[in-house]
């Protein structure tokens, strides 16, 4: 060490040891974001410690594992699973791997957070709550937009009664990238359970439980001897809810993918009795507010919601430093890591398998609707089956 240098001091918080399985888009996203907490979330949090990742071809995934900042890496997620060092095990893999690994992590006592969709089937989607339920270990689904300020200031609002009474509520996510017959496909997914099950998550955690659905599915792009790298791609192109909540409010949930010019266009509007929130995550840092009786000025107001009083902007930056896409899976996962340190719930802000299950369950019960076309009652978490 040079003269006048001395040795900076320990960061004493505690260690938390992650392994993550997936290096693609949302193995990086979480490798960024978990690097990210550190320096943020001081003091208090505390320091996930990258211990391994898991992926199947040696040389990508042994790459990724530098470039993303993991001690080691495996070609078999076992070894994660198997590893006393990793206490939290991170599923970021396709969807066809959510069930396996993350019920052989909750069985080897890991906490476990899983890339949406929780599971392709009810079924397995209920294995994973039940089996991390009974295992006590702490479980987190990713609907990640529930950890942007925008909709978390809306949380607190409607929670908070700003709104008064609930008249319509409009839930959307467009994109555009099955428009193109020709394209290659990223994912066999389709609209449901690529972007779809965000749109029921936000529609659940802003407005509550859907109690009933009538819903649509189409495909005018996508036919089935279309293939995503061998796999068969899932026939939904479109889907168009129409939800019936708890509360008795109906309001509409859509998402399509063949929506051109739409990128990422998760967006909604809450109309109620005192007044009304807008939001869009192409512009996500904007939250729309009208309230009610504000004579020749009213409208909507835009509100930055990257002040102080923001809570999941104050970690961040000084005022209006405004936040990106990668902050919401950051917020998601030092909540998540601060519940199991303290042992705290992940709820209600944080999505659990409870809500994983909860977006399955809509999701199963909008296609026996399309089947059947009739009004089908969704069944509630927690009821049996
Ligand atoms: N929350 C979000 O905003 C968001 C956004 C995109 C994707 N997702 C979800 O995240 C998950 C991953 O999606 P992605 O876009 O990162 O996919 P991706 O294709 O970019 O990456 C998937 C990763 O899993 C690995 N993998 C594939 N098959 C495997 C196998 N059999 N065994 C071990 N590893 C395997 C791949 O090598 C790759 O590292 C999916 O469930 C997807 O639905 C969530």
């Amino acid at each position: 060490m040079a003269a006048g240098y001395r040795p900076a001091p320990r960061d004493e918080r505690p260690a938390v040891g992650i392994g993550m399985l997936g290096y693609g888009f949302m193995g990086r996203a979480h490798s960024n974001a978990l690097r990210q907490l550190p320096s943020t979330f001081w003091p208090g949090g505390c320091r996930p410690r990258l211990v391994g990742i898991a992926g199947r071809t040696e040389s990508a995934v042994a790459e990724a594992a530098t470039r993303y900042g993991w001690e080691q890496y495996a070609t078999d997620w076992r070894t994660l699973v198997e590893d006393p060092q990793v206490e939290v095990f991170d599923n970021a893999g396709p969807d066809a791997m959510h069930v396996e690994p993350t019920l052989a992590a909750i069985a080897a006592g890991k906490h476990v957070v899983c890339e949406k969709p929780l599971a392709l089937a009810v079924a397995d989607a209920q294995r994973l709550y039940d089996a991390a339920e009974a295992a006590g270990v702490k479980h987190l689904t990713c609907f990640n937009y529930r950890f942007m300020p925008a909709v978390r200031l809306a949380h607190e609002l409607v929670k908070g009664g700003e709104l008064g009474e609930l008249h319509q509520v409009r839930f959307r996510y467009s994109q555009e990238w099955r428009t193109d017959a020709d394209a290659e496909l990223p994912a066999p997914a389709g609209a449901l359970n690529i972007i779809g099950c965000h749109a029921i998550d936000q529609a659940r955690f802003l407005v509550g439980e859907i109690a009933g659905v009538s819903a649509r599915f189409a495909s005018p792009v996508t036919t089935p001897v279309r293939e995503c790298r061998g796999e068969p791609v899932e026939q939904d192109d479109t889907v168009a809810i129409l939800a019936e909540f708890d509360s008795g409010v109906v309001g509409t949930i859509d998402a399509s993918l063949v929506s051109p010019g739409r990128k990422n266009m998760l967006a909604w509007e809450l109309n109620g009795s005192k007044g009304s929130l807008s939001w869009s995550l192409e512009q996500l840092n904007h939250l729309h507010v009208h309230r009610r009786g504000n004579g020749s000025t009213q409208g909507f107001t835009e509100v930055i919601v990257t002040e102080p009083d923001h809570v999941l902007a104050a970690p961040w930056w000084p005022s209006a430093h405004i936040l990106g896409w990668e902050h919401g899976h950051a917020n998601m996962l030092a909540h998540f890591l601060h519940a199991v340190v303290e042992d705290e719930p992940v709820g209600p802000y944080g999505a659990t398998f409870a809500d994983g299950l909860a977006a399955a369950r809509v999701g199963e019960a909008s296609h026996a609707s399309a089947q059947s076309g009739r009004h089908v009652t969704v069944t509630p978490v927690g009821a049996s089956v």
